[in-house]
């Protein structure tokens, strides 16, 4: 018999941990889940209606963006500000924070910071895509509009965070500080169920993950990283495989279930590396850290890093303890860039 307990009777049961819980964060997580069935729907049927392709616009980082960027922004603020318990989303696709002015919502004590849709060029190919999102309390007092210093806190401060993976199957994985819980999605039920409770990832793993093409870009330590992943050692399970999907949330998803590495280090196209730090790298520090991993720049705990703007970006390797160890250590023997 499958385990039949869903996200949201989860949910309910973890909150009772905590006597004097709101549910409002209990609430919140209900809007998330929502928001990630109309998306799944419309992935799902991504090659038969004309959702597929580019809009013709760019993001406010110069990134193209495809329709389903912006259908899954839209359908993610829209399911935040509908529920109250939200005052304010910072997302990749938009230029600043939106704030909502609704009463209900300016009393609201989280804001919320989203890639609604990670890995879009992989949309048109049919390969997996995600969305991540990263919750936090706002430091602006309750019934004033949310500032800048709600959105730019360090990643320690998060109270949630999670991704959904909308892969073979659809998943969302979540943390709330008390280890990481993941859920599949059964569509003939439109529940998500408990599928994998408590996930750790072996502190050991055989996989790196890394956009290889770029390889000459690369810092010297990293480049140093790569070809002792490559060397044959078979006592110490070398060469390790590499595996790349070329959207984050897959990648780390994988890599959390078999134990390996993703890095997006800087390069010398991007000095700060690509990924973002408060939609992308923050949340799934979190995530990693629930799980027994971390999360580093290549020197620095990720969570640490005080963020100075919204679009910010940060050189990004997470996984596995001593393969994020490892890479460090020769960061810092081969401190040379590119
Ligand atoms: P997004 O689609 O939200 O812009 O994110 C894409 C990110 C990440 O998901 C992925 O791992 C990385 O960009 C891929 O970048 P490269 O194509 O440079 O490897
Ligand atoms: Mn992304
Ligand atoms: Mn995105």
């Amino acid at each position: 018999m499958p385990n039949m307990k869903t996200l949201g009777e989860f949910i309910v049961e973890k909150q009772n941990d905590f006597p004097h819980a709101s549910g409002d964060l209990s609430s919140l997580l209900g809007s998330i889940k929502l928001a990630a069935k109309i998306v799944n729907r419309e992935i799902n049927k991504a090659g038969l209606v004309d959702i597929t392709g580019a809009v013709g616009s760019e993001n406010v980082q110069g990134e193209e963006q495809q329709k389903l960027d912006l259908y899954a922004n839209d359908k993610f603020k829209a399911a935040m500000e509908a529920r109250d318990q939200v005052c304010g989303v910072a997302s990749e696709e938009e230029d600043e924070a939106v704030t909502f002015n609704k009463d209900l919502n300016r009393n609201a004590k989280y804001v919320i910071l989203m890639d609604p849709l990670d890995g879009s060029s992989n949309i048109d190919v049919n390969v997996s895509v995600g969305t991540i999102f990263s919750i936090y309390r706002r430091v602006s007092p309750i019934g004033t509009t949310p500032t800048q210093e709600d959105f730019l806190q360090p990643g320690n401060q998060q109270v949630a965070a999670g991704y959904v993976i909308y892969g073979s199957s659809t998943m969302l994985v979540y943390t709330t500080g008390n280890g990481i819980h993941g859920f599949t999605y059964d569509p003939s039920l439109g529940v998500f169920c408990l599928s994998h409770e408590s996930m750790q990832i072996p502190e050991d793993g055989q996989i790196y993950s890394i956009n290889e093409g770029n390889y000459i870009r690369f810092p010297q330590g990293v480049k140093k990283y790569i070809k002792f992943c490559q060397e044959d050692v078979p006592a110490d399970n070398r060469p390790y495989t590499s595996r790349y999907i070329g959207s984050l949330v897959s990648d780390f998803h994988r890599n959390l279930l078999k134990g390996g590495i993703y890095m997006y280090p800087s390069t010398a196209m991007y000095p700060n590396g690509k990924l973002r730090l408060l939609y992308e790298c923050n949340p799934m520090a979190f995530l990693m850290e629930q799980a027994g991993g971390i999360a580093s720049d290549g020197k620095n705990r990720i969570l640490d890093i005080i963020p100075t703007e919204l679009h910010q970006r940060v050189p990004f390797f997470v996984g596995s303890t001593n393969m994020v160890k490892q890479v460090e250590s020769f960061i810092e023997e081969y401190p040379e860039q590119y």
